[in-house]
C-alpha cells in the first residue's frame, strides 16, 4: 500500500460507532492493510489531558472554551498522528474528528457555523477524511445505552441532542459523496456488513464514482 486512506466515525454518545470501528480495523487488517485506530478528544499524549478537561471539568466552561479544545485536541492529533500515518500508507480509523465539531459546537450549542468550518479548517490543515459513517440512531435510544454515568457533554438534555442528531444529517446531505448515513438500530452484524460494502466500493473504485 503506497496511498494512505483516512476514514471517520460519527454519531451520538451510544450509536455503536466504537464497536463498528473496531469490526472495521479488523477485517481491513484481514485484508492485509495496516491500519491505525485512534479517536478523538484524546488519542494520546497532550491530547489525553485535554480530553479530561473538556469531559471530566466540574467548572463552568465558556463555548468558545470548549470549541478550541477540541480544536487544539485536533490540531495536536492531526499533525502527530493522523497525517504521519496517511503518509505511511495505513489506513486511518477516527473514532471522531471535524463533524462531530460541527456536530456538537456549531448544532447543538448553536455556535457560528461558518465560524467552526473555518476554524475546523484551520486545525486539520484542510486535512479531510475521505469516507465518513454517521450512525444515526433516535435520542431516546441513545440516551439509554449511555446509562446513568454521564460525562459532561452526555449531560446534556435531550433538546441539545436532538440538534446534535440533525446537525449530523444535514452535514451529511451537504456532503453525500463522503459522508454515508447508517441506520445503527439494525443489529451490529448488520450495520457491519454496510459498512463493509461501503469501506469495498471505496477500496475498488475510489469515493467519486459512488
Ligand atoms: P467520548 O467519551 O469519546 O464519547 P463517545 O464514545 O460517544 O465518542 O466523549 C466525546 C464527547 O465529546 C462526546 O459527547 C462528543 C463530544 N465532542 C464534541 O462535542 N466536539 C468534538 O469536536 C468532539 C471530537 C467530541
Amino acid at each position: 500500500m503506497s496511498n494512505g486512506m483516512f476514514i471517520t466515525f460519527e454519531g451520538a454518545d451510544g450509536c455503536g460507532k466504537t464497536t463498528q470501528q473496531m469490526l472495521a480495523a479488523d477485517y481491513l487488517e484481514s485484508k492485509g492493510y495496516e491500519v491505525l485506530i485512534t479517536r478523538e478528544p484524546g488519542a494520546k499524549g497532550l491530547g489525553e489531558d485535554i480530553r479530561k478537561i473538556l469531559l471530566d471539568y466540574k467548572g463552568p466552561v465558556s463555548e468558545r472554551c470548549e470549541s478550541l479544545l477540541f480544536l487544539a485536541d485536533r490540531a495536536q492529533h492531526v499533525d502527530n498522528m493522523i497525517l504521519p500515518a496517511i503518509e505511511k500508507g495505513q489506513i486511518v480509523l477516527c473514532d471522531r474528528y471535524t463533524d462531530s465539531t460541527v456536530a456538537y459546537q456549531g448544532y447543538g450549542r448553536q455556535q457560528n457555523l461558518e465560524r467552526i468550518k473555518k476554524l475546523n479548517d484551520f486545525a486539520t490543515n484542510l486535512l479531510k477524511p475521505d469516507l465518513t459513517f454517521v450512525f444515526n440512531i433516535d435520542v431516546e435510544t441513545s440516551m439509554q445505552r449511555v446509562g446513568k454515568e454521564k460525562d459532561r457533554m452526555e449531560s446534556e438534555g435531550k433538546e441539545f441532542h436532538n440538534r446534535v442528531r440533525n446537525g449530523y444529517l444535514e452535514i451529511a446531505k451537504q456532503e453525500p459523496e463522503r459522508i454515508k448515513v447508517i441506520d445503527a438500530s439494525m443489529s451490529i452484524e448488520e450495520i457491519h456488513e454496510e459498512v463493509k460494502k461501503v469501506i469495498d466500493f471505496y477500496l475498488n473504485y475510489g469515493k467519486h464514482s459512488q
